[in-house]
């Protein structure tokens, strides 16, 4: 008897469950939710072309090298690359006396201790110093920006979906909110429009952020001889490239390392195949097992 009385009561509850399932399915079908203004908003990045792409891609030096300045210049007041060592720049084609004046003529000097008097001072930098922070401390940071502490930079394209093409499309992309329309000629909501402290941005995915458009005209950092007109797109373009290198290197050397390895299994496959021919050679057409 208790067994019937369970038994029709798992029956009750699956056909519950069921019922309720086919109800919900409907309603999501007829009924769907409306999409927030994130959704109807949020762009997707660019794709300007890196060099460094693809599985045989490579850094382009000299872009490094300009997205180094335009870090040191611009973005450097704001943001922290604290994984990244002066001597790292070694990387970037610059011999170590080029580093060195790199490291002691940085705007943002080391922070220290007076030997003598265990006094917290600040100091020029050497090559093996880690590139020193704007700010002492993320509160200090918090302070200067609105409550907004503006993110270290070291593994920013590692840490957010379309690495340096998302980086490109952020710098490239605070539009005006108030005439702004997105691809279906929706205006942007009034309560999506960005406040006294945040700056509209559709790549950014809840579309206002804290950070006011960092290169705002063309030729704000000058390049030097023989490199492409300094423009806003030029510049988000080097500086993301060199963002990508400050979060891997080594990448170049993982691809090549890669591409070694699959010649190699490559070689070794041809080789299997061969050796099996030649074991079994003469046990084909002779007739027997
Ligand atoms: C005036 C200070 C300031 C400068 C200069 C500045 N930033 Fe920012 N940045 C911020 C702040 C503040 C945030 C945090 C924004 C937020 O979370 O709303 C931020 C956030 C970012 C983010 C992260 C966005 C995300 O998805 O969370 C990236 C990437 C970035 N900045 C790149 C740069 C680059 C590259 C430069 C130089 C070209 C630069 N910033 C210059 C203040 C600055």
């Amino acid at each position: 008897m208790i067994r019937i009385g369970a038994f029709a009561f798992g029956l009750f509850i699956t056909a519950w469950l069921l019922i309720s399932a086919a109800m919900g399915s409907y309603t999501m079908v007829t009924e769907p939710e409306p999409a927030t203004a994130e959704e109807e908003f949020h762009l997707h990045p660019k794709h300007p072309g890196f060099s460094f792409e693809g599985p045989l891609g490579r850094f382009d030096q000299a872009q490094l090298q300009r997205g180094l300045q335009v870090y040191k210049e611009v973005c450097a007041a704001c943001h922290s690359l604290n994984r990244v060592a002066f001597r790292d720049f070694e990387g970037l084609g610059y011999t170590p006396g080029q580093v060195k004046t790199i490291a002691t003529e940085w705007l943002i000097e080391t922070p220290d201790v007076n030997p003598e008097t265990g006094e917290a001072i600040t100091r020029k930098s050497i090559a093996a110093d880690k590139l020193p922070s704007p700010y002492p401390n993320e509160v200090a940071a918090r302070a200067a920006n609105n409550n907004s502490a503006p993110p270290d930079l070291s593994l920013i394209t590692k840490a957010r979906h379309g690495g340096a093409d998302y980086v490109y499309s952020l710098l490239t992309g605070y539009r005006e909110p108030l005439t702004y329309r997105n691809e279906d000629g929706k205006m942007l909501p009034e309560d999506n429009r960005p406040g006294d402290t945040t700056h509209f941005n559709p790549y950014f995915a809840n579309l206002n952020l804290a950070m006011p458009a960092p290169l705002a005209a063309d030729g704000q950092v000058t390049y030097g001889e023989g490199a492409p007109q300094p423009t806003v797109k030029q510049m988000a373009k080097d500086v993301s490239a060199f963002l990508e290198w400050a979060s891997e290197p080594k990448a170049e050397n993982r691809k090549r390392a890669g591409l070694a390895v699959m010649l190699f299994l490559l070689i070794f496959a041809g080789l299997c195949w061969l050796s099996y021919k030649s074991i079994w050679a003469h046990k084909k057409g002779s007739g027997n097992a």
